[in-house]
C-alpha cells in the first residue's frame, strides 16, 4: 500500500466506505450529531465499557440533563455524578470525568495533552480529536481492530503494526465519517462471527476473507472466582451500608463483607456478578440488630437514591424476595 500521493484504489476504497456509511452507518446517534466536545467526550468515556444501545437508551441523555456542562459536571458532588453512573460499572470512569471537569475549562485538542488527562488512554484520546475536533488520524476501538487483522491476516494482535496499518487506511480527507463507519462496518459486517464479506467495502483488498474468523485468534480467558461473605445488618427494618472507601467500587455504597459469619446471622443465599478480571460470589447473611451499631441504615426507599454498585443490587433484590415476602 502506497503511503502518501495519489493512489487510486485507495480512493475507490475510500469512496466505498463513504458510500457505506451513508447509506447503513448509524448517522443518527446522538453524539455523533453534535459538535460539542464535552458531549462526544462523555460519550466516548461511557463507550469504553459499555455497549452502545445501553449508553443511547440508559445513560447518555440523563446524565447530560443532570450535568449539561463540563462546568456544571465539576461543580457537582461526585456522589451525584455516581448516582447517574449507577449500572453503568467501571466506575472509575465517572470519577475521572469529574475529576477533569473540576480541573479544566475545555477540552484540550491535541492527542498528547489529552492522554494527560485521567482515564484517557491512547484510543479515546484518538477518538476524541477526530470525533470532537475532526482531526484526520485513526480510531482504535475492537471493531476496528478485528477489520485490520483480518485485512492483513494477522492472527496475533501487535498494536504497533495496527496502529501503523490504521495511519496507512485513514481517509485524510474525511476522518470523521471514516472512523464512524469503521465502527458500525465492524460492528454489523465484519462481525467476530459470520461476518458478511459479500457486501463489505473491504471485500476487494481483504486479504483474510477466505478464513475471516481466523483473526484475530481467539483468546481462551478464565477468570478467577472471589468467594465473599457478605452481611446485611439491619435495625428496625432499616439496612446498614456503608460508602466503600478502598480502590474496588470506591465511592459507592455498599453491604461490608466479613471473614466469618456473625454465628447469629442467618444465611440468605447467593448472589454473583461477573467483572472483567474476576467472578465474584457473595454468600449473603442477614443480622437482626438489637442494639444499633452501625453509622448509617436506610429503607429500601433510600437505597434507591444511593449510589450502589450491581452485586450490592442484586443483595437487596435478594434480601427484599427472601426477608419481605
Ligand atoms: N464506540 C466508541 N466510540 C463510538 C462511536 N462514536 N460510535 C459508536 N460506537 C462507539
Amino acid at each position: 500500500m502506497r503511503k502518501s500521493g495519489y493512489n487510486p484504489a485507495m480512493k475507490l476504497i475510500h469512496q466505498k466506505i463513504h458510500n457505506w456509511y451513508k447509506e447503513h452507518g448509524r448517522l443518527e446517534l446522538p453524539w455523533r450529531t453534535t459538535n460539542d466536545p464535552y458531549h462526544i467526550y462523555l460519550s466516548e468515556v461511557m463507550l469504553q465499557q459499555t455497549q452502545v444501545k445501553t449508553v443511547r437508551e440508559r445513560y447518555y441523555f440523563p446524565f447530560l440533563e443532570k450535568f449539561p456542562t463540563l462546568k456544571a459536571l465539576g461543580d457537582a458532588p461526585l456522589d451525584d455524578v455516581l448516582k447517574m453512573w449507577e449500572g453503568l460499572g467501571y466506575y472509575n470512569r465517572a470519577k475521572n470525568l469529574h475529576q477533569t471537569a473540576s480541573q479544566i475549562e475545555t477540552l484540550p485538542q491535541n492527542i498528547d495533552d489529552l492522554m494527560k488527562l485521567p482515564g484517557i488512554g491512547k484510543n479515546t484520546a484518538h477518538a476524541l480529536a477526530t470525533f470532537a475536533f475532526r482531526q484526520p488520524v485513526p480510531v482504535m476501538e475492537a471493531n476496528v481492530k478485528r477489520i485490520l487483522c483480518r485485512l492483513h491476516k494477522m492472527q496475533t494482535v501487535n498494536e504497533k503494526k495496527l496502529w501503523a496499518y490504521a495511519y496507512d487506511l485513514i481517509d485524510k480527507a474525511k476522518p470523521f465519517e471514516y472512523n464512524q463507519a469503521m465502527m458500525d462496518i465492524g460492528a454489523t459486517v465484519c462481525t467476530p462471527k459470520d461476518p458478511h464479506c459479500e457486501i463489505c467495502p473491504f471485500e476487494s483488498i481483504c486479504q483474510g476473507k477466505e478464513e475471516p474468523t481466523y483473526y484475530p485468534a481467539k483468546k481462551k480467558r478464565v477468570v478467577p472466582t472471589r468467594e465473599e461473605n457478605v452481611m446485611v445488618s439491619l435495625y428496625s427494618n432499616k439496612l446498614s451500608l456503608s460508602q466503600r472507601r478502598g480502590k474496588f467500587l470506591h465511592g459507592l455504597w455498599g453491604f461490608p463483607s466479613t471473614e466469618v459469619p456473625l454465628c447469629a446471622s442467618e444465611y440468605l443465599g447467593e448472589v454473583t456478578h461477573v467483572y472483567t478480571h474476576f467472578k465474584l460470589v457473595c454468600k449473603v447473611f442477614v443480622y437482626d440488630e438489637l442494639e444499633k451499631a452501625q453509622d448509617h441504615y436506610f429503607t429500601l426507599e433510600q437505597i434507591s437514591e444511593l449510589a450502589i454498585s450491581k452485586v450490592d443490587e442484586k443483595i437487596v433484590k435478594l434480601y427484599s424476595a427472601t426477608m419481605l415476602e
